[in-house]
């Protein structure tokens, strides 16, 4: 999808649709005032019959407008204007795109909204163009008859006198940001037959020949040499073997480097600590944080963004065999701990730990994990928010603050000292369960902590946010592309 510019009066803008917001609380201003006078005040009349409010997420399509160049008018309720941000406007942009991609169109056109003093307009135009991208797409990957059609053209629509160079620079960020997206929500959907450790390597290959950075895939072989014996033993009862992908963007010649971490199960059936039917219906999602981290990569480097970034991928499938790791199996991990395993469905800290300990080892100054990682996570914040834990509260807060300017929502979660005691071993240096179901997304974040030395670290569990059960107003069912633009907004930031 391309998103362009247009600056000129929205009521001569050719295209399928033309989209217009309107703010719950205000008389009709500028671009949408000018288009209500074009048609003969149609705008005014329906609201005041109430048939508009401009209430958020409110849609009216208008058929064969009069007098306008575009072929449909799609009024989009804003709510009021000063409840908006960028979670907000994603949101408007999303629920937009949904009302008019259920049939196939070749361009969609969005008059930028004011949004006063609460944002600038290239993140107005960043963040409405990636959002009118993620309502263009849904989950039906494999569908013989498709049910959505992304259009070819996304245009952003100002009059003269707004600042170009501004909507300019924010329209080529959407389209970066909203392909990234795009690629981490392919990845979650595709099915686990077709997407698995190999084939997303070479995925992320494909990504590294695309923007012209530095791919390394290491193999089973490779892995062994670099002793990441947890990584191994979790792949050890799949026939898929395990690849662990490293990409390094450089942006600039000197600078701090950043270390981007994702867990890339693949599939998880829980090994022989066996998922219900039920609980492992969706477990193709699990590899959301390694599509997220790709995805970011990609977008940095597309961007050609000023900052040094190292993306690592643990991609394993995890599955019960004649090979599977048996409960109270002990691993040595990289970096020289072990780890009893008392339950093979709590895998992901253990691929996490070897990949984290490798990252480190990169000499990266900061590092941020993103993984479905704990159902508990799930059971404290929901589907829509993400918790983050971290031993650095500073650069805890530096993500907190990107992940607000991008829109998605995180969360902290305590990791006080006393929360180790639930993985304390009788065997060996720690457990990988917390041994109760109580703070179970913590108990996970402890283990994982025991595994990046001193360097500040982040860990986001995106067990929720990274997959929608069911379609909504914003999106489709399916993967959510969760923790890209965070990423994104983080990466532009550092430094
Ligand atoms: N991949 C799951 C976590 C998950 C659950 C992600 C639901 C998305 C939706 C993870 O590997 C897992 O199985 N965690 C266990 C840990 C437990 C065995 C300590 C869990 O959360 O039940
Ligand atoms: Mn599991
Ligand atoms: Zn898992």
């Amino acid at each position: 999808m391309h998103v362009v510019t247009q600056f000129l009066p929205a009521q001569e803008v050719a295209a399928d649709w033309l989209i217009a917001g309107l703010w719950e609380d205000e008389p009709f201003a500028g671009a949408v005032a000018a288009l209500d006078a074009g048609m003969d005040r149609q705008l005014t009349r329906l609201r005041e019959r109430g048939d508009v409010s401009g209430k958020a997420k409110e849609t009216t399509p208008i058929y064969e407008p009069r007098s306008l160049a575009a072929k449909r008018l799609l009024l989009l309720g804003l709510g009021p204007r000063a409840k908006i941000d960028p979670a907000a406007l994603f949101t408007a942009g999303a629920v937009a795109a949904r009302a008019v991609t259920t049939k196939a169109h070749q361009r969609l056109a969005f008059v930028l909204p004011d949004a006063g003093t609460n944002l600038d307009a290239e993140s107005v135009a960043t963040i409405l163009g990636a959002g009118l991208q993620h309502g263009s797409e849904g989950a039906g990957l494999r569908k013989t008859k498709p049910d959505r059609f992304a259009p070819n053209e996304i245009c952003l629509v100002a009059d003269s006198g707004a600042d170009r160079n501004a909507i300019e620079r924010g329209a080529r960020r959407a389209e970066i940001e909203g392909r990234a997206v795009g690629l981490a929500r392919e990845l979650v959907n595709l099915p686990p037959c077709d997407l698995f450790p190999e084939s997303f390597a070479d995925r992320a290959r494909n990504v590294s020949k695309q923007t012209g950075i530095e791919c390394i895939v290491l193999d089973e072989r490779d892995l062994a040499a670099e002793r990441m014996n947890a990584l191994l033993a979790v792949a050890r009862g799949s026939d898929r073997p395990p690849r662990l992908v490293v990409l390094r963007y450089r942006g600039r010649p000197t600078g701090p480097t950043l270390g981007l971490v994702g867990k890339g199960v693949t599939f998880d059936s829980g090994g022989l600590s066996l998922k219900t039917t039920e609980q492992m219906v969706d477990m193709k999602c699990d590899m959301a944080g390694a599509a997220a981290v790709l995805g970011a990569v990609q977008a940095l480097a597309e961007a050609k963004a000023p900052v040094n970034v190292v993306g690592v991928m643990a991609l394993v499938e995890n599955l019960p065999s004649g090979k599977a790791m048996k409960l109270g199996d002990v691993l040595h991990a990289r970096n020289g701990k072990t780890i009893e395993v008392l339950n093979t469905d709590a895998e992901g800290r253990l691929i996490l730990a070897d990949a984290l300990a490798y990252t480190v080892d990169q000499k990266v100054d900061h590092v941020v994990d993103l993984a479905t990682l704990t159902g508990a996570c799930i059971v404290a914040l929901g589907m829509d928010v993400a918790g983050i834990m971290t031993n650095d509260d500073a650069w805890s807060g530096r993500l907190q603050a990107a992940a607000k300017a991008a829109g998605e929502k995180l969360w902290p979660l305590p990791m006080d000292p006393h929360y180790a005691e639930m993985i304390k071993s009788d065997v060996a240096d720690m457990k990988n369960t917390g041994g109760s179901r109580w703070a179970g997304a913590i108990s996970a974040a402890k283990m994982l902590e025991e595994f990046v030395g001193d360097t500040p670290w982040a860990h986001l569990d995106i067990a929720g946010p990274a997959w929608a059960e069911k379609d909504n107003a914003v999106r489709s069912a399916g993967g959510t592309g969760f923790g890209v633009r965070t990423l994104v907004e983080l990466g532009r930031r550092y430094g």
